[in-house]
């Protein structure tokens, strides 16, 4: 092998001009190989795009043997002069004239030999699929995706604050948490009551990974001004659905002095961005997913950026749920918590819109919202979208020390005073919401299922790798 730098597949197809000409040095997998006896095609594939880079072996120059161990799934480094192709299907390809082998993938145990392996197929090999051209795309969209989120706050001011992954408080108060502790299970130490004594636990006290960051953020958000989290959050739900995980990443912009008329705003803002951004710089593999799985995802991301979101009020929802005439699943009634179908109505069929709603009764959304002067309904704003149902949840916060308070001892809760503390001590009005980030990656892949778009999905009876 000649000392040449290596360049990435990506980089060839943004400028092809520039190695036109030239040897180059280019190393990944291949997808796929076929030929005759005198010259062989590889398509090489190296992650940096969903393109392959096809690399053209005469059987004259790479001998035969030294070719014979390489099929789908090998890892290859070729060297060879990059020319302009001659047959259909690619602009560039490569002569080559040194091939290194790294490792080779045997037909009878390499799972991924074929082409169009099905999603549920390629869940089972979770590990190997993002290897395909599918979960490459998905993954380079979240990768986008998620820099987008950091783009966006960080040019708006916005500090990154890390909350706990591990934490003593129930931020939702929903009760899904997963405990973290070291005791001997088979040994559970116990108190004069019968009850867990956790005195002698790693903590000294009951602790369990985080539903939401948002408690801790306010405390950001109550100095620094306007914070986010971006970290993994975990629910124990038993929810078996295509849209949850009982590991997902969650970002929670949390802002002092934003009432929800801001909150709405920069929800809005947010996720228009957010879509936009994976448009201009993810074509190739949006297209690619368009093309296979959803021929109106282009269309229906376009539709979301170019278009206001519908803001109404809950009870408003409620009438136009029950004038609808649709006979729901679950019934529909002032008070009811929305199921997927009611909400999903509202966006897909009645305003054919994302549809902000807002001001929910306050026994149906956490104890920290801003209660309104109705006395009955909480400054809530849920964000629902086409196909995915809720993308977004948050409020404005109770900011009152002591309607918080009297709230927090009305549903029982303990261990809140530092909480306290950021309306004991020099209170704001705020505001904050929570994006699921794979619900968003589900929106902008418009794959199907959430277990589809996290590199190793977690849910109710699966923990593998
Ligand atoms: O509506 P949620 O429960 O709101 C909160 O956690 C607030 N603390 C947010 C805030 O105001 N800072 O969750 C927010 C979002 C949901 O709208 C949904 O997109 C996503 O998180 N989400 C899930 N995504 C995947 N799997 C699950 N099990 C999810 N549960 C919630
Ligand atoms: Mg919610």
């Amino acid at each position: 092998m000649k000392d040449i730098k290596r360049v990435t597949v990506a980089a060839i197809f943004a400028d092809p001009e520039k190695y036109i000409g030239q040897e180059i040095d280019v190393k990944g997998w291949v997808r796929t190989r076929r030929g005759n006896k005198n010259v062989q095609f590889v398509a090489l594939n190296d992650g940096s795009t969903i393109k392959n880079l096809q690399i053209v072996f005469d059987l004259g120059v790479i001998g035969e043997e030294l070719l014979r161990p390489v099929t789908t799934g090998s890892s290859i480094h070729v060297q060879g002069l990059l020319v302009a192709s001659q047959g259909k299907g690619q602009s560039v390809e490569v002569q080559a004239k040194e091939l290194e082998i790294y490792g080779t993938a045997p037909a009878d145990s390499y799972p991924l030999q074929k082409k169009g392996h099905s999603l549920e197929f390629l869940r089972e090999k979770a590990h190997l699929r993002p290897r395909t051209n599918t979960f490459g795309a998905v993954l380079r969209i979240r990768h986008a995706l998620a820099y987008a989120v950091h783009k966006f706050f960080n040019d708006r001011g916005f500090y990154y604050f890390h909350t706990p992954l591990i934490t003593a408080s129930d931020a939702e108060g929903a009760g899904a948490q997963f405990q973290v502790t070291t005791m001997d299970l088979n040994d559970v130490p116990r108190t004069e009551d019968g009850k867990v004594d956790y005195s002698n636990d790693f903590f000294g006290k009951q602790a369990c990974l985080t539903v939401s960051g948002q408690l801790e953020g306010e405390l950001g958000a109550t100095a620094l001004g306007c914070i986010y989290t971006f970290g993994p959050t975990f629910r124990a739900e038993n929810s078996n659905t295509p849209r949850h995980l009982s590991e997902f990443w969650m970002i929670e912009p949390e802002m002092a002095f934003y009432e929800i008329a801001d909150n709405m705003d920069l929800a809005e803002e947010f996720i228009k961005y957010c879509i936009s951004y994976a448009l201009e710089h993810c074509k190739d593999d949006i297209e690619f997913l368009a093309e296979h799985f959803d021929s109106e995802l282009v269309e229906r991301l376009r539709f979301v950026v170019d278009n206001d979101f519908v803001r109404l009020p809950y009870t408003e929802g409620i009438k136009i749920l029950e004038a609808s005439g649709k006979k729901f699943e679950f019934p529909v009634y002032w008070g009811v918590d929305l199921a997927s179908e009611h909400e999903r109505y509202l966006v897909e069929e009645h305003f054919k819109k994302p549809v902000i709603l807002t001001d929910y009764p306050k026994e149906i959304k956490a104890f920290y919202m801003k209660l309104n002067d109705d006395g009955k309904t909480v400054r809530a704003m849920d964000v629902l979208f086409p196909k995915i149902g809720e993308i977004i949840g948050g409020s404005q916060r109770e900011e009152n020390f002591d309607k918080l308070q009297a709230r927090i001892n009305e549903l029982g809760l303990t261990g809140m005073d530092w909480y306290l503390d950021t309306r004991r001590f020099g209170t704001v009005p705020h505001s904050g919401f929570g994006l699921g980030f794979e619900r968003l990656v589900l929106f902008v892949t418009g794959m199907q299922n959430i277990r589809d778009v996290i590199p190793f999905p977690r849910y109710p009876g699966n923990c593998d790798y």
